[in-house]
């Protein structure tokens, strides 16, 4: 069975025809609009562009928000101005096919456990460290939502108190402190107080505000405040994956995002910091932690893959 799978991510959003291997047929990407209208036609758009060529039955779209259980609405979205937006029917108003929503986060680890870097796994978490940092829980092979289909908002652990504010309307979440976005604030400040940011600072010096591929490179060739800046980031997620280690026990963490592309150069001490953490290291099993592999794609396969073509399929399953 083909479906359309569309991740509206906080620059560009993507959409592709997914078969049920989790193979793209046909991809599409545009810039995603800031305005929440221009929005939801861009995703009509791509949809009936998708679908035009192929036999779909169903629609998913992946958002970065808090998605109802009825996957229908986003009821709050930290890093776009939704506010209990019915995404779902205004899709579905313009759309033939039945249209499913879910988390961005949630559906790039459930495409990871299909088909990437979880395969084989039953019990994994999936970090994306992007503008926000979004999380996934498979728990026994099953994407677990919770009560209220908000589980896995693994970015709003209170991390810090009294810690940065958050567009949660909270303080001190691990979203400020390990997403992209976190990144590209400890490269600024090390490059605003000089010492080992003396790189970071010519930069700063020539283009304003750093950003983020120009922060990779430095950390790849090896900059000692951009390092440093990476250390500080990768700490606290590391950190946080002790905790969510202590209560969920899983046996794989799948690190994703526009930062994972770093790879090994992130996971070191993202592990340093988890073992460091974990409660009872050395005397119990621990997780490994591998970097995403459908890369861009993982939200967007997913969403495609936890569509469902009968929305009745959704009140069954509760
Ligand atoms: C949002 C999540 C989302 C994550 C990644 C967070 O700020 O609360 O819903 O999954 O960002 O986009
Ligand atoms: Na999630
Ligand atoms: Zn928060």
């Amino acid at each position: 069975m083909l479906k359309v799978g569309i991740d509206i991510g906080g620059t560009k959003i993507a959409g592709g025809v997914v078969d049920s291997d989790g193979a793209i047929i046909e991809k599409l990407r545009v810039d995603t609009p800031t305005d929440t209208r221009a929005l939801a036609d861009a995703v009509v758009d791509m949809a009936h562009h998708l679908s035009s060529g192929h036999p779909v039955a169903a629609v998913g779209v992946a958002a970065a928000g808090f998605i109802d259980k009825d996957r229908a609405t986003v009821i709050h979205a930290p890093n776009i101005a939704w506010h209990d937006e019915p995404l779902r029917a205004i899709l579905e108003a313009r759309i033939d096919v039945p249209v499913t929503i879910e988390n961005d986060a949630n559906a790039a680890g459930w495409a990871e456990f299909r088909f990437g870097a979880g395969r084989g796994v039953d019990d994994m978490v999936m970090l994306t460290m992007g503008t926000g940092v979004g999380g996934a829980i498979i728990s026994a092979n099953e994407l677990f939502r919770g009560g209220h289909g908000i589980a896995a908002e693994l970015g709003h652990l209170r991390f810090i108190r009294d810690g940065h504010p958050c567009g949660c309307g909270q303080n001190g979440c691990l979203e400020q402190y390990a997403s992209g976005r976190a990144l590209q604030r400890e490269a600024n400040d090390i490059a605003d107080s000089g010492g080992i940011g003396a790189a970071l600072a010519a930069l700063r010096e020539e283009k304003g505000v750093l950003h983020g591929p120009a922060i990779s490179r430095l950390i790849l060739a090896d900059d000692p405040g951009a390092v440093e800046a990476l250390r500080r980031v990768a700490t606290a997620l590391g950190e946080a994956c002790g905790g969510f280690q202590a209560v969920l026990d899983p046996e794989l963490f799948v690190i994703g995002g526009g930062v994972a592309q770093l790879g090994e150069v992130l996971l070191e001490p993202v592990r340093i910091a988890y073992e460091t953490s974990l409660p009872g290291y050395g005397e119990r099993p621990i997780a490994e932690f591998a970097i995403a592999q459908l890369g861009n794609d993982a939200g967007l396969i997913g969403a495609a893959d936890l569509a469902v073509a009968d929305a009745a399929e959704i009140v069954a399953g509760r």
